[in-house]
């Protein structure tokens, strides 16, 4: 007879935890949040960034998408905000999941968008459209962020009102958070703009920036510098691009992980 288990190859390790869907939010048609159980081993920076995915159907491989983790580094749970893409291979599925469903994850979290791939400042602008507020998400409930800055600005821009997703959390219910509850009420402000409909800030975040309304708005002097601020800008392209380009203007460098510096970005979409 032969010894099986001592003939076999050794069992490769899954490269993706497969964990249960704790609850499901539905903010529109277009978005949706969800939170998954954190395995014990799991370690992330706020703001990383990790890969999302659903078992293949009939068979087929794994279908898996890179997602900001919305949740902060000390969370018990990991959080997620997510579009809804119609024919999306991964998110036409994923925006049907419901509590109790298993969703797999990475084991390998990364990205820029992280305080580690600043230098210091005294004012941290978090720039984000759409889903790109999900890394906002994270790094404003960590209590490094409100040590290592005096002010923290979250600019969110959507199209229209009801994308303006956690507006309630960030501009309120944050501020009962045990943890960084007392620093946000007296260090973080919330900056949302609307594009397509009505609203106290009309129009794109950089032609806020341009125009000067956005320091007009906040008080603050106009413009960028590189020795009193620090960005971060995650969401579509066509933003970060033009973001980039007026921050290089005001003389800020780009920051990594391996070279910190004045602002980074990360691509969440293309368009
Ligand atoms: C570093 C990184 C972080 C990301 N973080 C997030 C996140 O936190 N939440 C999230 O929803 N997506 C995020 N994305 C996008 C995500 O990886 C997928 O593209 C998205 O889940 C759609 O997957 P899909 O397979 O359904 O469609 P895909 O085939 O991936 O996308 C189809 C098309 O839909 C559009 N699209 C895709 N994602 C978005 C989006 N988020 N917002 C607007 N338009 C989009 C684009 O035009 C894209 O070409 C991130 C991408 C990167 C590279
Ligand atoms: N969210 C919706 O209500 C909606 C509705 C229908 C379809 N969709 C589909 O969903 C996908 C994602 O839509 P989305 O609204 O999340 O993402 P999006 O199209 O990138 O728009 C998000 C926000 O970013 C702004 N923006 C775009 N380019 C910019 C730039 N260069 N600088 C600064 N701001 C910029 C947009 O302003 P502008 O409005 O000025 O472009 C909008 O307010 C798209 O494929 C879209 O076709 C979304």
């Amino acid at each position: 007879m032969t010894d099986v288990a001592a003939a076999s190859p050794p069992a490769k390790a899954s490269a993706f935890h497969e964990l249960e869907v704790l609850w499901v939010r539905h903010w529109t048609d277009q978005l949706f949040s969800f939170a998954i159980a954190r395995p014990d081993d799991f370690r992330f920076r706020s703001g990383e960034f990790v890969m999302i995915g659903l078992p293949g159907q009939d068979g087929g491989k794994p279908i898996l998408r890179a997602y900001s983790i919305a949740s902060p580094g000390w969370a018990e749970e990991l959080e997620f905000l997510s579009i809804k893409v119609p024919d999306g291979p991964l998110t036409s599925r994923l925006q049907k999941i419901q509590p109790g469903d298993t969703v797999l994850m990475g084991k390998k979290p990364t990205g820029t968008l992280v305080l580690d791939a600043l230098t210091g400042g005294e004012r941290l602008w978090l720039i984000g459209t759409g889903t790109g507020l999900a890394p906002w998400l994270s790094v404003v409930r960590d209590p490094d962020t409100y040590s290592r800055f005096r002010h923290v600005v979250v600019c969110h821009t959507v199209r229209h009102v009801a994308d303006l997703t956690y507006r309630d959390f960030l501009t309120a219910g944050i501020h009962d958070d045990p943890l960084i509850g007392e620093e946000a009420k007296a260090q973080l402000t919330y900056y949302p703009t609307v594009t397509r409909e009505p609203f106290e800030h009309p129009g794109r975040i950089t032609d806020r920036i341009r125009s000067g309304a956005l320091f007009d708005d906040l008080g603050l002097p106009h413009g960028f510098s590189p020795e009193r601020d620090r960005v971060m800008l995650c969401g579509s392209m066509a933003m970060i691009k033009e973001t980039a380009e007026l921050l290089e203007a005001f003389g800020m460098k780009e920051g990594s992980n391996a070279e910190p510096g004045d602002y980074v970005l990360e691509r969440a979409f293309v368009g």
